[in-house]
């Protein structure tokens, strides 16, 4: 076999946010391909790091009060942690805040430039007088010139959908000071990408590209390519344009090229040889896997960059869709933007990457994390199938035969026919569909599942504990585990490694199942993976939600960074649903094992009946008031909301507070006249 050398990146992650399972998608489809080829004996190196540049990661650390650089170190950490927890297997992990990545940018902007492929020129952009900062689209809001929808960003309407200029709003201001923008012009550069169109239109169709994607690429290289504006004034966080004060390269500039200073890192204090995966001509392979909202950067601006440059284009880039979780796009107040550290304080990271295997493909679409369906799959197919076949086997070869596997296979056709389905599952992870790749295996563990119950060993058992064909029978069993647990082994590495330690093999290659295992001691069997229970995965989704009612307490009173701050509008109707009352608050304690709730029973008044109406209320104002002080305190509260199961119990209502959090919440007090119950109209 030839061995093959594979350099392989997942997208750098921006470090002003949380790892997400969206990320997570991405860094395990990659992270078993990696495992993949690893197992195969190819040498495959595995790179990320943290994008650390921007404008927004500038702005955050402002307002959390920090320097940028202590933002992305803090984010740094995290970050690692976080795919180290789901077995993301990293050959380096580094930043694109760094002087590799500097030198690297600095070079390839000096190539690009003695090129001519950099051009300079003038452009009027808005500018925040009072921040003294050019304003990106997203930074500025105002009235659609169309349709005269209020708040909306400058460069589309939300209301009407037309696209505009950001100088085309009315009443625009910015969303960072409030202030109206002004008309500022400023020397820009740009990339001659046009001057890559050709080239661009051979690589595309090269076989990089899944058809999905490279379809959706003419749309834009049948069109005429523009020029791509590189070059951000200060202030930036970022890197300066060599010679240009005051011009910082844009972030996405130096953000791939972090991937090849991440390499260089790698390399450092490695064999590995920079040059022999980013120069032309050496026989290597280079993959970026991504998600398909950054496709025009890694398949249009990236390989023209890097042909300019004179190094080489990857070999291809495999995109994925976003995941969505049942059935929508993932929200903070639905609890479904699950952060990947609120996942694992719930769930085992093998439970994910097993389930999104099951969903992956190839291709371009959304994958969808349906929750019930993530328990119910994991469950019958890991622990119901695979798991039980050894637990079914284990016992028997214990207590009849000290854990001797027998020096014969019982059915040696079985074991023939699961392993001649390995160059297909091999194959099938190679073209990453994951999902055609699980059910393969699926199927082999029902035919070795039926294979036992046909078989019944227990009544064997029963008979002769000790009998030849019983060893046998449950040797072969546990062959067919062994070669399932191979084949999964990219997928379920940690699960795997405690079936190798129950087996008492050396860590399984993906070639070393040709023999079956025979004559040979196991260890006891102990449990290799619990069930999934539904109690956690909705503890996960109330953490994730109780996350977000928090931030959003503490972030009420601040400026929003990234967008008007509002919500989107509502109808006099809707509002008209909202049964808002008076309540007194007859009791508040203190909820066991939640930093941040206080329990609270509230007296609504009497309902038309006569029966005194209460009402009981967990809220996130635990740091503004001792329980105490708030027995018969009179406050407003939401009515008719649909009670919420929350992890300490149900939550019948929501009572209104404003404030930035901490020390600083106030409730909403009613006070002359207020009686519990009275309605507020
Ligand atoms: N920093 C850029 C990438 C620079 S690569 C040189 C970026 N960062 S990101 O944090 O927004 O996204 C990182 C990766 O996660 C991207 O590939 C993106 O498509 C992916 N995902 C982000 N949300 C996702 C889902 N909900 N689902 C699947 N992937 C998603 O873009
Ligand atoms: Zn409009």
């Amino acid at each position: 076999m030839k061995r093959r050398k594979i350099l392989v990146t997942s997208a750098l992650p921006y470090a002003n946010g949380d790892i997400h399972l969206g990320h997570m998608l991405e860094a395990i489809q990659t992270d078993i391909w990696v495992r993949l080829q690893k197992l195969r004996g190819h040498d495959c190196v595995y790179v990320c790091a943290d994008d650390a540049h921007g404008t927004a990661i500038m702005l955050s650390a402002e307002q959390l009060g920090i320097s940028s650089e202590q933002l992305i170190d803090a984010a740094s950490i995290e970050h690692q942690r976080d795919y180290a927890d789901f077995l993301i297997q990293f050959d380096n992990y580094h930043s694109t805040h760094s002087e590799e990545n500097r030198e690297l940018s600095e070079s390839i902007y000096e190539k690009l430039n003695a090129n001519c492929h950099i051009h300079r020129r003038k452009i009027k952009q808005l500018y925040d007088p009072e921040k003294n900062l050019f304003l990106a689209d997203r930074y500025i809001v105002g009235t659609c010139p169309k349709c005269k929808t209020e708040n909306q960003y400058g460069d589309n309407c939300e209301a009407c959908g037309s696209t505009y200029s950001p100088t085309e709003l009315t009443d625009s201001r910015s969303v960072i000071s409030g202030a109206t923008p002004v008309e500022k012009e400023s020397e820009h550069f740009f990339f001659a990408l046009p001057a890559f169109t050709d080239m661009l239109k051979i690589w595309t169709r090269s076989g990089t590209l899944h058809d999905a994607v490279a379809n959706k690429l003419s749309e834009w290289l049948d069109d005429e390519l523009q020029e791509w504006d590189i070059s951000r004034d200060a202030p930036y966080f970022g890197f300066e344009i060599p010679g240009e004060p005051d011009k910082y390269f844009y972030v996405w500039v130096d953000a791939p090229i972090g991937y090849m200073a991440s390499f260089k890192v790698l390399c450092d204090r490695s064999d590995y040889h920079f040059d022999d995966y980013w120069c032309p001509g050496h026989d290597t392979e280079l993959y970026h896997f991504i998600g398909k909202d950054i496709i025009n950067f890694h398949t249009l601006f990236w390989p023209a960059m890097l042909t300019s440059a004179g190094y080489r284009t990857p070999t291809a880039v495999f995109v994925h869709g976003f995941l969505t979780v049942d059935g929508t796009k993932m929200s903070k107040s639905r609890g479904t933007f699950i952060n990947a550290r609120t996942y694992l304080e719930h769930l085992n990271p093998e439970y994910l990457r097993y389930y999104l295997a099951a969903k992956l493909s190839s291709g371009i679409d959304d994958l969808d994390l349906n929750l019930d369906d993530f328990v119910q799959r994991v469950n019958s197919d890991l622990v119901g199938k695979v798991v039980n076949i050894a637990s079914r086997c284990a016992g028997f070869i214990a207590k009849g035969f000290d854990g001797m596997l027998s020096k014969r296979l019982d059915d040696e056709k079985l074991i023939a026919e699961m392993l001649a389905s390995k160059t297909e599952i091999t194959e099938l992870f190679e073209r990453r569909e994951y999902s055609k790749a699980i059910r393969l295996i699926m199927e082999q563990a029902d035919k070795a599942n039926q294979y036992i119950n046909a078989k019944q060993p227990w009544i064997i058992a029963k008979a002769d504990k000790h009998s030849r064909e019983l060893q046998e029978i449950c040797s072969t069993g546990l062959n067919t585990f062994r070669l399932l647990i191979s084949y999964l082994k990219p997928v379920l590495p940690v699960m795997v490694e405690k079936a190798e330690h129950f087996l008492a093999i050396d860590p399984l290659q993906w070639d070393d199942i040709e023999k079956p295992l025979l004559n040979h001691k196991i260890n006891k069997f102990t449990p290799l993976l619990t069930r999934v229970e539904i109690d956690k995965v909705q503890a996960m989704v109330d953490a994730t939600r109780q996350e977000y009612e928090t931030q959003q307490g503490n972030s009420a009173a601040k400026p929003a960074a990234n967008s008007s701050g509002l919500e989107p509008e509502i109808e006099l109707d809707d509002f008209a649903k909202i049964d808002l009352r008076v309540a007194r608050i007859i009791d508040a304690e203190i909820v066991e094992g939640a930093d941040k709730l206080l329990k609270l029973s509230l007296d609504l008044g009497l309902d038309p009946q006569g029966e005194a109406l209460t009402r009981t209320v967990f809220s996130g104002i635990k740091s503004a008031y001792e329980p105490e002080t708030l027995v018969g305190m009179y406050t407003v509260v939401v009515a008719n909301l649909k009670p919420r199961k929350m992890k300490f119990g149900l939550s019948e209502g929501m009572i209104l507070a404003a404030g930035p959090g901490g020390k600083d919440i106030w409730l909403l007090e009613p006070h002359s006249g207020a009686e519990a119950g009275m309605r507020i109209t």
